[in-house]
């Protein structure tokens, strides 16, 4: 969900390293952070589970299913929001970020609201954790579209799932990559080809150093990186806008919304040992 205001910015599409991906999202994180929080935290709610700008939450979706008594592990869990209902759901909550400041609005809200996400700062390409560690991994417009090298994150994601565990994320709807990132009627038109992966990239005017990078993949992509790393999809959920929902959330408004999806949500299980 990307509506942060960086400073002044060139486009382009060009490919981009994983390396050169996470060196420029960490800081763009780091320098969004408070005015994510500060635009969205009500919206998400403290210990809400949001999964994407329609609104949809987890108690209405049931995506994950009962988590009493499991391990989840949230990735890209920003202010921990997600993993925060997950806790006072009786699950067992972690959260990891690559966002140092993200993590800090996160040790806030834990102190705000007295439930408390252990969280570790970290990369989805490399999670810091044994195998078989978590039933349940999820993702809420959480790290995955940042990532170049996505075989390894969904790699990781299988290594410290148990067998049989679930693995659910929200994306920005695939089919949104064919049109320009606006919530008005110039969102509506598309411009660029679906299959055209090459990166979105912003780069720095005064540096000229990549500030900002987002990742494409179709859904026969994603079919194809889940099937690859051992896990059968259950569900493709596509949530439908609201009738009486109004927000502005970067390129998701009322009017895009009600014609084109804007989130993605897959859900899927690694295959029984
Ligand atoms: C749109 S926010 C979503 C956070 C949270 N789920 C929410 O709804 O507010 C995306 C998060 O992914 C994190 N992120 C980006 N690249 C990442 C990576 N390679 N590994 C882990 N987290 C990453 C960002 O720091 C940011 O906190």
């Amino acid at each position: 969900m990307d509506d942060h205001q960086p400073q002044s910015v060139r486009v382009e599409r060009r490919p981009v390293s994983e390396r050169e991906s996470r060196a420029a999202n960490g800081p763009d994180w780091d320098r969004y952070a408070d005015e994510y929080q500060a635009t969205h935290g009500a919206f998400l709610g403290d210990a809400g589970f949001v999964w994407g700008p329609e609104g949809h939450t987890e108690d209405e979706l049931r995506i994950l299913g009962d988590v009493a008594g499991l391990d989840v592990l949230e990735v890209g869990s920003g202010a921990g929001q997600c993993s925060r209902w997950v806790r006072t759901h009786g699950g067992r909550g972690f959260g990891l970020d690559l966002s140092h400041r993200q993590l800090q609005h996160s040790l806030r809200l834990d102190e705000e609201t007295g439930v408390r996400v252990p969280s570790v700062r970290g990369t989805a390409t490399d999670l810091p954790f044994a195998p078989q560690s978590f039933d349940i991994v999820f993702c809420s417009f959480g790290a995955l579209q940042f990532i170049s090298d996505i075989d390894d994150a969904v790699a990781e994601v299988a290594r410290v799932l148990r067998p049989g565990g679930r693995f659910a994320f929200s994306v920005t709807h695939p089919t949104r990559w064919m049109f320009p990132d606006d919530p008005g009627d110039a969102g509506l038109t598309a411009t660029q080809s679906y299959w055209d992966r090459t990166p979105y990239v912003e780069i720095d005017d005064a540096s000229g150093v990549v500030s900002y990078v987002e990742h494409h993949r179709t859904l026969g992509d994603w079919v194809r990186i889940l099937a690859g790393h051992g896990f059968a999809l259950g569900d493709l959920v596509e949530p439908e806008w609201p009738a009486d929902h109004d927000r502005v959330w970067g390129g998701w408004s009322r009017s895009r919304g009600l014609l084109t999806p804007g989130t993605a949500i897959f859900v899927a299980h690694l295959a029984q040992a």
